[in-house]
């Protein structure tokens, strides 16, 4: 189940993107969490993520533990400090659970973080060689929005669990699959008026384009509203939606969002399925919460969106939206915020030729959210 070491289908598809880098895909994203070892068994169980790998005090480690999960091309790293003060027990502290790190896999991360560093990137640390027995991995690293960070992960000449340090870990208890494959886009919420300046910081020092762009009058309801692009690297492995709040009479999901983050950060993570009704069902069968619409959405969904190759019964039961672009069509849901604080979500989403994301859908979904928010005394 090594998935990190056989890149293909690499070519270009964004032709405007610079791709100087390039990047090879996702290579794990890590949350700073109050409870490590009780976040692994929720992704565990609820979610169908492998255990793989771990590093704690019985590694040599004192003042941090983590846990890696992984479920076929998505890697968890979930991380928690022993010790009072510190980075990791900050980051808890001002924006609660949260993603810290996402990391990009390279094919050189010295290069990768020079021609980043040049054209403007802020520093996280220098490259740097971690070895053991099964080789070596070349990490770097530099700063994205709030205190968001890119890992770069050089890791062609290493074949262990995960990375130096990490020692092998399984569980009796037996994990089942969500059938969830990969990490098809990771958004982040910016604040007012910043979502150009890291639309450009992701062109100018990542080398990305520009693939969509929705302005508060296709991203609003009566109420609420917000901006959001879409920058993709050349491959389009790595898709980054940037939101930034946008006045509305009431207050945006986005400002709520920046409110009790303390900042920028990681929004959502859309993990992609081959079967969404399968995946979707599972999830909640194992207690995931998703947003609802309300069922007169499917009086006419498939009005707008023509036919489709599944029945509209299942996906109406489940809650799963439908939207359709030039290239077809995709299927997606949202859960509720997964973390105490209303911050960080999941989306699944099922693609059937569509390239966008369900901008058919976002009414419909802002005013799900309204609802949570109105509940939650936020909006
Ligand atoms: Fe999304």
């Amino acid at each position: 189940m090594s998935t990190h070491t056989t890149p293909e289908n690499l070519e270009k598809i964004i032709p405007q993107a610079e791709d100087f880098l390039p990047l090879l895909g996702t290579d794990y994203v890590e949350l700073y969490v109050g409870n490590a070892k009780q976040a692994a068994y929720y992704y565990q169980t609820a979610w169908g993520f492998e255990p793989i790998a771990y590093a704690g005090l019985e590694t040599g480690l004192k003042d941090r533990v983590s846990y890696v999960l992984q479920q076929d091309r998505i890697r968890l790293v979930l991380t928690s400090p022993l010790q009072p003060d510190g980075a990791i027990n900050q980051h808890i502290n001002a924006h609660g659970d949260g993603v810290k790190v996402v990391a990009l896999w390279v094919d050189d991360a010295t290069k990768s973080y020079e021609e980043t560093v040049k054209r403007g990137a802020k520093s996280y640390f220098e490259p740097r060689t971690d070895s053991d027995q099964n080789g070596k991995v070349v990490t770097s690293g530099i700063h994205t929005y709030g205190e968001t960070v890119h890992i770069f992960v050089e890791r062609k000449n290493y074949n262990g669990v995960f990375l130096p340090g990490y020692t092998k870990w399984t569980k009796p208890y037996k994990t089942e699959s969500t059938g969830l494959k990969y990490i098809d886009h990771m958004v982040g919420n910016v604040g007012w008026n910043e979502m150009n300046k890291w639309c450009e910081f992701y062109a100018k020092v990542m080398g990305f384009a520009q693939l969509v762009s929705f302005d508060d009058k296709d991203i609003s309801t009566e109420y609420t509203a917000l901006m959001s692009k879409v920058m993709s690297n050349g491959n389009g492995r790595i898709k980054f939606p940037i939101n930034e709040p946008a006045e509305g009479r009431k207050k945006s999901q986005i400002e709520e969002y920046i409110d009790f983050y303390n900042g920028a950060g990681v929004q959502h993570m859309a993990l992609a399925t081959d079967n969404i009704i399968e995946t979707v069902s599972s999830l909640k069968a194992r207690g995931v919460d998703f947003l609802t619409v309300p069922s007169s959405y499917y009086d006419t969904v498939l009005d707008r969106v023509g036919e489709i190759d599944e029945e509209l019964e299942p996906l109406k039961e489940l809650g799963i939206l439908i939207d359709r672009d030039d290239e077809g069509y995709l299927l997606q849901i949202f859960t509720k915020p997964v973390l105490d604080r209303p911050t960080m979500f999941f989306e699944i989403i099922q693609r059937k030729g569509a390239q966008s994301f369900g901008k058919g859908n976002f009414k419909a979904l802002f005013e799900a959210i309204e609802r949570e928010q109105e509940e939650r005394g936020t909006l």
